[in-house]
This record gives C-alpha cells, sequence and structure tokens, in this order.
C-alpha cells in the first residue's frame, strides 16, 4: 500500500487545523505562496502527469492549461460524489478536510482565481460540517481572505451543499446547480474552462485530484510521475465493495492489478465462494469477469480491456449474485437519476428498467432481450448485441451527457456476459438463483417496496 492522500485519515481529530499542521499541513501552501510563481505551481502539476479523478481521467495540468487569459475565473470542486459504489471523496472530506482546503488554495493561485466553490452532496451532512469548519478556520489562520500570508493573493471559498442529484456531479450541470438554475447538464463544447460558470473560464476538478496538490506541491511534480505506470501516474483510492471480506478505501499505486486490490486488500470474496463478476470503474463500467483479474489499475490497461477505471468504484459479486436483479437495480438508479432532458435518456431508462424488471419478476417474454439491446440502441446506436461489450460501443450517443449511455452499459454488459441466465428467467418464470433458498418472487417484489 502506498499512501499519500490517505496518510492521516487514521490519526486522530486530523480534521482539526492544529492537528492537520502539526502533521505537516499548510506547509504546501507556504511553499507555493512565498517561494514559486503560479506558472511554476501549475508547472508541477502539468510535471505530475495526475489524471484527474472524477471519472474521465482528463490529465489535470493539461485542462489547467486550457484556460483562456479572460478574468474573472473560477475553481469549482467537484464533491457531488454520486457514483454508486464510490465512497473515496467522502472520506476524504470527512476525514482530512483541510487536505482539500488546501489544495483548492495552491490550485487557485496556480490558476491565478479568486472565487472557488466546493459543491459538495447534500446527503455528506457530516463532510459539510467538516468542511465548513475547516474554511472557517482557514479564514482564521489567514489562509483563505484578503493578502494570504502576507502575500497580494485573496481567495474566498465558499462551500455549497447540493440536494442529492446524481446528474449534478456532471460538470455542467453542476455549474448551472451552482448559479441556481436546474441541474441539466449543458452542451460541449464550450468546455467549462473556455465558458463555465457565470460564463466565465471555470476549472471543475474532483476532490482526490485536488487533494493531491498539496503533496505535489511539497515533493515536486516528477516525484509523484515516478508512482504508477506510465500513462497512470501517482496514487489512486479504489473503493472496493460488495462480496468482499474486508471492504474499504484503499490507496495504491496505479498499476496494481484487480486480483491484488480483490485478494491482497479485500482479503477475498466472502465465504470463500466463487467470483461471478466485477464492476471496475463503477456503475457506469463494463462487467469484468475472472479472467480479467490480472488487468492492472490503469486507465489505458482497462479501456484496452473494454472497460473504464472511472471513478474507482470496485463492487465485486460472487456467484449467488442474479445478473438480473442486479441490472435491474443499476438501470434503475439511472432512470430515477435522469434529468429528463433528453428524451432518449428519460424515456429510454425507464423503459429498460421496466423491462429488466418484468424479467426478474418472472413475467418476461422471449422477445425481451433483443427489445433491451434494441431500446439501448436508441442512446446508443453502435451498441452490438452479442459477444462481451466494450466501452467503445457507447460512443456516439444521442444524448447531452453520458449518464444515458450509463444506463445502457448497466443493462447491455450483464446481458452479453450473462445472456444464458436472462433466458432462464424468461423460461422458467423466476429466478433461477432463488429455486431452494425459499425467496419467492414475490418476496423480491415487495423487498423493493
Ligand atoms: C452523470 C455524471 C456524473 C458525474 N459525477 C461526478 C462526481 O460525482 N464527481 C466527480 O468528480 N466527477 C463526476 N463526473 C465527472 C465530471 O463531469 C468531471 O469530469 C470531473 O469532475 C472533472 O474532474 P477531474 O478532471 O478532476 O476528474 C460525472 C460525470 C457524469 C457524466
Amino acid at each position: 500500500m502506498t499512501e499519500v492522500l490517505l496518510t492521516r485519515i487514521s490519526e486522530p481529530e486530523a480534521w482539526r487545523i492544529d492537528r492537520y499542521k502539526e502533521l505537516g499541513g499548510y506547509e504546501a501552501l507556504a511553499k507555493a505562496l512565498k517561494s514559486m510563481t503560479p506558472e511554476e505551481v501549475a508547472e508541477e502539476v502539468k510535471t505530475s502527469e495526475i489524471r484527474g479523478r472524477g471519472g474521465a481521467g482528463f490529465p489535470t495540468g493539461v485542462k489547467w492549461g486550457f484556460l483562456p487569459d479572460v478574468y474573472p475565473r473560477y475553481l469549482v470542486i467537484n464533491a457531488d460524489e454520486g457514483e454508486p459504489g464510490t465512497f473515496k471523496d467522502r472520506e476524504l472530506i470527512e476525514f482530512d478536510p483541510h487536505q482539500l482546503v488546501e489544495g483548492t488554495i495552491i490550485a487557485a493561485y496556480a490558476l491565478k482565481v479568486n472565487w472557488s466553490a466546493i459543491y459538495i452532496r447534500g446527503e455528506m451532512v457530516l463532510g459539510a460540517a467538516r468542511l465548513e469548519n475547516a474554511v472557517r478556520d482557514a479564514y482564521g489562520a489567514g489562509y483563505l481572505g484578503k493578502n494570504i500570508l502576507g502575500t497580494e493573493f485573496d481567495l474566498d471559498i465558499v462551500v455549497h451543499r447540493g440536494a442529492g442529484a446524481y446528474i449534478c456531479g456532471e460538470e455542467t450541470a453542476l455549474l448551472s446547480s451552482l448559479e441556481g438554475q436546474r441541474g441539466e447538464p449543458r452542451l460541449k463544447p464550450p468546455f467549462p474552462a473556455v465558458e463555465g460558470l457565470y460564463a466565465k473560464p471555470t476549472i471543475v476538478n474532483n476532490v482526490e485530484t485536488i487533494s493531491a496538490v498539496p503533496h505535489i506541491v511539497n515533493k515536486g511534480g516528477a516525484w509523484y510521475a515516478s508512482l504508477g505506470t506510465e500513462k497512470s501516474r501517482g496514487t489512486k483510492i479504489f473503493s472496493l465493495s460488495g462480496h468482499v471480506n474486508r471492504p474499504g478505501n484503499y490507496e495504491v499505486e496505479l498499476g496494481t492489478t484487480f486480483r491484488s486490490l480483490i485478494d491482497d486488500y479485500g482479503l477475498g470474496v466472502r465465504g470463500g465462494n466463487k467470483l461471478k463478476a466485477v464492476i471496475p470503474g463503477g456503475a457506469s463500467s463494463v462487467w469484468f469477469v475472472e479472467e480479467d483479474l490480472d488487468t492492472p489499475l490503469d486507465f489505458d490497461a482497462i479501456a484496452a480491456a473494454g472497460s473504464m477505471l472511472g471513478s474507482g468504484a470496485v463492487i465485486v459479486m460472487d456467484e449467488t449474485t442474479c445478473a438480473v436483479r442486479a441490472a435491474a437495480r443499476l438501470v434503475k438508479f439511472f432512470s430515477h437519476e435522469s434529468c429528463g432532458q433528453c428524451t432518449p435518456c428519460r424515456e429510454g431508462c425507464a423503459w429498460m428498467y421496466k423491462i429488466l424488471t418484468r424479467i426478474e419478476e418472472g413475467a418476461g417474454r422471449s422477445e425481451d432481450l433483443d427489445l433491451l439491446l434494441s431500446v439501448g440502441s436508441g442512446i446508443t446506436p453502435a451498441l452490438k448485441t452479442e459477444g462481451r461489450m466494450a466501452m467503445s460501443e457507447v460512443l456516439p450517443y444521442t444524448t447531452i451527457c453520458v449518464l444515458g449511455p450509463s444506463a445502457v452499459t448497466a443493462m447491455a454488459a450483464p446481458l452479453r456476459l450473462f445472456r444464458e441466465e436472462f433466458e432462464e428467467h424468461i423460461r422458467l418464470g423466476a429466478c433461477p438463483k432463488a429455486a431452494g433458498t425459499g425467496i419467492t418472487t414475490q418476496d423480491r417484489k415487495a423487498s423493493r417496496g
């Protein structure tokens, strides 16, 4: 385990400013503001080659370089963390909020920004309280406000609580929500770096990305780039959940394998059961199976294997899992969270959920599987009907953002991996996994509420 961002997590009360400072906190801020120009700080981040930790994996230094010479410009931290199975940002915020605040101040300095917002998911009650306290204490210590540490640099940070909509994690929907509009994604281009908050240049970065900035400044971009693999530098926090013996957040060097994450960190599949599938990078990613487990945790290696690293949420499912039920549950999430702006997503997600539920409840029809794939192809026209699914099939898509395509993946990846299981559901009029367990289709229906 190579911990960089999680080093202070187990330290008692590291969320308090005095404790954070005792543990070396705010040293990077002093170094950046007193001995480096904004350009030098930005250059270190570029040298680190860190790629965004929010899902898309875009190189942070390159994104920062897109800002035109227009002012005011803004820095917005994405702390919405709605992707099912992802819980790393919450832990970073609850247990080490000053790391994020310090990273935000340094990043704002590098980007010549004087106003920044941290958009935090509404449900993160403890996280919001800790973050608000951290920001208040940072003002008190002279790390925020006017003439920070006696320099010419001014910065205000606002903690803005969202209302718990998954779509508000999408950066343009987040910006609309922050402006007080409906949280609906915008067409890109223009990208936020050119036209973002209040139509001004805006950098949106994930909590984990910005939390790495103080370490990059302290130890240098070259040090950070020496960790990980050639195209995926540094460490990354993986949220391991599902049927493992020890779920949790694990920070590892990129390049570690899924097998090591599950066996060495998660202590293997629960009860010694056989593995059925792994969702490798959040609910939007194509499922992996046993033979994929030696794939390194690396943006490009996972893409080459047909899926994506995404937000780093690794969900393990053992042999007792019903693929139909899992698909229905995932698609229900996307259907519920669709903002409704694009017809293919609004209607398509709802129909996919209805059809999957019908199959799961034992009322499936023989034509339902082709129907599901046909509804999916209304959102992602390049979707194939056979063989293992690849993430590349979701391009192009008929919607503004990738929420709809994510629902297609959540339906088509399990359907194409476990088609026989879906067919058996239809043939038996029941879940074969429930046979002999005493669980009836009615019980399942009732458990859904
Ligand atoms: C539907 C949807 C939800 C998203 N949710 C999040 C989220 O909760 N947190 C996050 O950082 N990025 C999320 N993203 C990605 C953001 O749009 C954006 O790429 C990211 O915040 C950029 O930060 P990074 O470059 O540091 O990764 C989401 C994207 C989509 C399409």
